[in-house]
């Protein structure tokens, strides 16, 4: 069994509007493995970003988690505070996004964009005590952020129940006058440990304040020493360079010197390493990441603007600003969508070529079916904010079972008459009133009378694959994906074999 890196379950978004509660994402689940690409794909609105954005912690602020967990190495992203927050994204979470010129600085040279989250995060004596008091830390914030989040509870419950349209004013008032002394009440439990905690926590901090001191102190002695024993070497070579009889020894003096003095400045710029990330350090960590994400002569772009650089390399950069943290997951939003065809493709590859190298987990996140067709493990169909169907790649292509997964497969551009075969009828819905059933419903040619009514439970396909349609419940009719598709897939397959067979040659 693969390691779980990234678990969502049950994850409902909405939106505070002048117009009421924007449901952006209803009921989300999904889990990330090591090392796997996990695509999720649907139709503009569907709640793709949302969703990835509430796992960078990065929602407008007139969002609301409603409900559910994001669970990161065992912490829930929901309800994490901002201060946690910050260990996490962008460092263990990086994320890209569609337009790489609105992610860069256009005034700011790209060297320094890249080096920039380095150097600022770069105290690593600061670091150092913030990782020994970390544990104590954090059980403090994580408690302020749960009174925090008590009362954002009675607002949207408030908010919700003002909306509700089958309720007298009375009933709405009684209602919020429940929530408000059950939120009081709550909120005065959770403040009875914090004095606790605050204690714990700066007695912590003290502790390890002393100690990194101490560390720090120990380390420029040791330094002082190595220092002193070089200088006195230099300082003897350098008389013998002074005193030397013959062309043979002067030149070999002068090389000893010349040694020592680069020691010395190894030694001088170790200590500083150890203290904090270099200039030099960070310079050399970009232009090593650089190389890696294919920027040609990256000694000479590190000191360019971004308008000089072509909208792939643009995305390049971005890309290389997110590995400089080693991120675990790499989120990837339509990272190719601003992109011609050619060097989308180019893209999409230096992105498997990145996660195969460092085993790393990536969301990618796309309206185009096609795009994902040979780098995704596993895909996710969102619709009107919720996953409709999930499975890998496999299951997705060539045996879909959800009618909004054989639009999607349908509007695929057809690399052979290069035109769309299908575009898909009608609007999604108005996600301020999301409709009571199959969101899909309306759209859906094979729609059955239960799909206006109740909203479909997954159905199980395989241990991998579901899809939540009535249509796979044993007493629907039988309804086979339209002909039309399944020939297209038919093609499809016959041409990734023949992919597949050309990569091996
Ligand atoms: N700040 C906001 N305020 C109100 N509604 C919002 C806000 N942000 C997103 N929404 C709504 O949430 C829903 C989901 O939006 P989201 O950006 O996740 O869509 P998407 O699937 O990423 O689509 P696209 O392909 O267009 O990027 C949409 O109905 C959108 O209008
Ligand atoms: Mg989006």
């Amino acid at each position: 069994m693969k390691e779980k890196v990234l678990e969502v379950k049950n994850l409902t978004i909405s939106f505070r509007t002048p117009n009421g509660l924007v449901r952006a994402v209803r009921d989300v689940s999904f889990d990330l493995y090591k090392g796997e690409t996990f695509a999720i794909v649907g139709e503009s609105g569907s709640g793709k970003s949302v969703t990835n954005r509430a796992i960078m912690g990065i929602l407008a602020r007139n969002g609301i988690i409603d409900g559910g967990e994001i669970l990161y190495r065992n912490q829930d992203l929901t309800k994490l505070s901002e201060a946690n927050f910050h260990e996490i994204r962008g460092k263990k979470i990086g994320m890209i996004f569609q337009d790489p010129l609105s992610s860069l600085n256009p005034t700011m040279k790209i060297g320094k964009q890249i080096t920039e989250a380095m150097l600022v995060n770069g105290d690593r004596m600061k670091n150092r005590i913030k990782d020994l008091y970390h544990i104590e830390y954090h059980d403090y914030l994580n408690k302020l952020q749960e009174i925090r989040l008590e009362k954002q509870r009675l607002i949207n419950e408030s908010a919700n129940i003002k909306l509700d349209e089958n309720l007298t004013l009375k009933e709405k008032t009684e209602k919020i006058n429940k929530i408000k002394a059950e939120v009081k009440e709550n909120i005065a439990e959770l403040k009875k440990d914090l004095p606790e905690l605050k204690t714990k926590y700066l007695e912590s901090k003290k502790r390890a304040t002393a100690q990194v001191k101490q560390e720090k102190e120990e380390l420029i002695k040791e330094n002082k020493a190595t220092l002193q024993a070089l200088n006195d070497k230099l300082k003897a070579k350098k008389l013998d360079l002074k005193e030397a009889k013959d062309e043979h020894s002067y030149q070999a003096a002068k090389e000893e010197v010349h040694k020592i003095t680069k020691e010395i400045k190894d030694a001088k710029e170790q200590l500083k390493r150890k203290f904090k990330v270099t200039k030099k350090e960070a310079y050399e960590k970009a232009i090593q990441i650089m190389k890696e994400v294919n920027i040609p002569d990256p000694e000479k772009r590190f000191h360019q603007y971004p308008f000089q650089f072509s909208g792939g390399m643009r995305q390049r950069v971005v890309i290389a600003i997110a590995l400089m943290a080693d991120p675990e997951i790499l989120i990837c939003d339509e990272p190719t969508t601003a992109l011609d065809v050619t060097i989308q493709g180019q893209i999409l590859d230096l992105i498997k070529q990145i996660k195969k190298e460092r085993d790393l987990s990536v969301i990618f996140i796309t309206h185009d079916l096609g795009v994902v067709a040979n780098m995704a493990d596993r895909i996710a169909v969102m619709y009107a904010g919720k996953i409709v169907e999930y499975g890998t790649s496999e299951e997705i292509f060539y045996n879909s079972k959800h009618p909004y997964t054989w639009a999607l497969l349908s509007s695929v551009p057809d690399l052979e008459t290069k035109d769309k075969l299908l575009s898909i009828p009608g609007t999604p819905p108005d996600m301020l009133f999301p409709p009571k059933g199959d969101a899909f419903a309306e759209r859906n040619e094979f729609a059955l009378k239960i799909d206006f009514e109740e909203h479909p439970p997954f159905f199980k396909v395989s241990d991998t694959h579901y899809a939540a349609t009535w249509l796979l419940h044993e007493n629907a009719p039988k309804v086979e994906m339209p002909k039309i598709i399944s020939d297209r897939i038919a093609r499809f397959k016959q041409r990734s074999v023949g992919e597949q067979v050309d990569e091996s040659k």
